[in-house]
């Protein structure tokens, strides 16, 4: 099975990497393949003939796009489009990678898969966007996730939210951290191993295709989440809640947006570990 991973140098792309069997695995980083080059993009996974195409490249920049929707929109979603229609031309199995955002984070339980998305903002739109586009490909998963955090974090964020919790915790910073968005922070390193799973069965046609909900279970706000780092780190600091109104960040965020995986269980598939557990299992990685 061969598999391409576009955003390979991105948090969840590392982990793939790193889980996939490396001789039958593609790693593109965006200076092997700009996927805003669309006819780039035709053009490579025409020559490389994947069996499965997993596109975990995003525009994260969830506040720079209610300024700039045009550069979220041309990465989130015309990119996904030009992927979908290489993969339908080469027959493969496209797994995107979608987000807790396109819900409204109105609803009092988790999302289901089947519940209608409501984005809030520019990112969220182009997001969905990118589902809609995801579908031109005949044989396609959208996997959608919330809260990822993976060594590293993501390039230019000064490493993850965990790390930089505990970088400003040690160097004596009062934390403030929003109390009024509830999510399943989730370890990239988890979905990675769930994909893992699914890959071959989706390849050879035998577990079913769209929308899959991925994140660690349970849910708790940044805030909560917060603590959790600094308690679990065994480090000391003083940590404020705050509302997302005294943070005033450009783009709206869902308040609510913790996703229920319905379909994992039929495919045999368990549930991942709790936020809390992958959390430890987290701090415990030494790499
Ligand atoms: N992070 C979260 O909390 C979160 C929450 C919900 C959903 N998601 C979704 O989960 C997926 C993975 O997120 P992540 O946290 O792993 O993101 P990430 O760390 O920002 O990785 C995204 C990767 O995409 C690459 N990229 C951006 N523009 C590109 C382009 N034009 N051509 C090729 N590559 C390009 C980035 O490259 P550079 O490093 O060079 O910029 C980066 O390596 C995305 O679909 C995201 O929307 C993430």
């Amino acid at each position: 099975m061969r598999v391409v991973v576009l955003g390979a140098a991105g948090q969840l792309g590392r982990e793939l990497v790193r889980v996939l069997p490396s001789a039958e695995t593609i790693p593109l980083a965006r200076a092997d393949l700009d996927v805003g080059d669309t006819r780039a993009v035709a053009a490579r996974l025409d020559a490389l003939r994947p069996d499965v195409v997993v596109n975990a490249v995003a525009d994260n920049r969830v506040d720079v796009a209610e300024q700039d929707p045009a550069a979220a929109t041309a990465i989130n979603a015309t990119a996904v489009g030009a992927i979908a229609r290489a993969c339908a031309a080469a027959n493969a199995f496209l797994v995107h990678v979608s987000t807790d955002y396109v819900f409204d984070g109105r609803a009092h339980r988790p999302y289901a898969e089947a519940d209608a998305p409501a984005p809030l903002g520019a990112y969220a739109r182009s997001k969905l966007e990118g589902e809609r586009l995801a579908r031109l490909a005949p044989r396609h998963a959208i996997v959608r996730v919330a809260g990822l955090y993976a060594r590293g974090g993501s390039r230019g964020k000064g490493g993850s939210f965990v790390d930089r919790v505990l970088a400003r915790a040690r160097a004596g910073e009062v934390l403030r951290v929003v109390d009024d968005q509830v999510t399943a922070p989730t370890w990239a390193r988890d979905v990675a191993g769930t994909l893992a799973a699914l890959l071959p069965r989706w390849a050879a046609g035998t577990a079913p295709g769209g929308i899959f909900h991925l994140t660690n279970a349970g849910a708790c706000s940044w805030y909560a989440f917060a603590r959790a780092v600094l308690q679990e780190a065994g480090v000391a600091a003083t940590v404020e809640p705050i509302t997302s109104a005294a943070l005033a960040a450009p783009a709206p965020r869902p308040a609510y947006s913790v996703l229920a995986d319905t379909r994992l269980a039929a495919l045999g598939i368990p549930p991942l570990r709790s936020w809390d557990a992958a959390l430890r299992a987290y701090l415990a990685a030494p790499d």
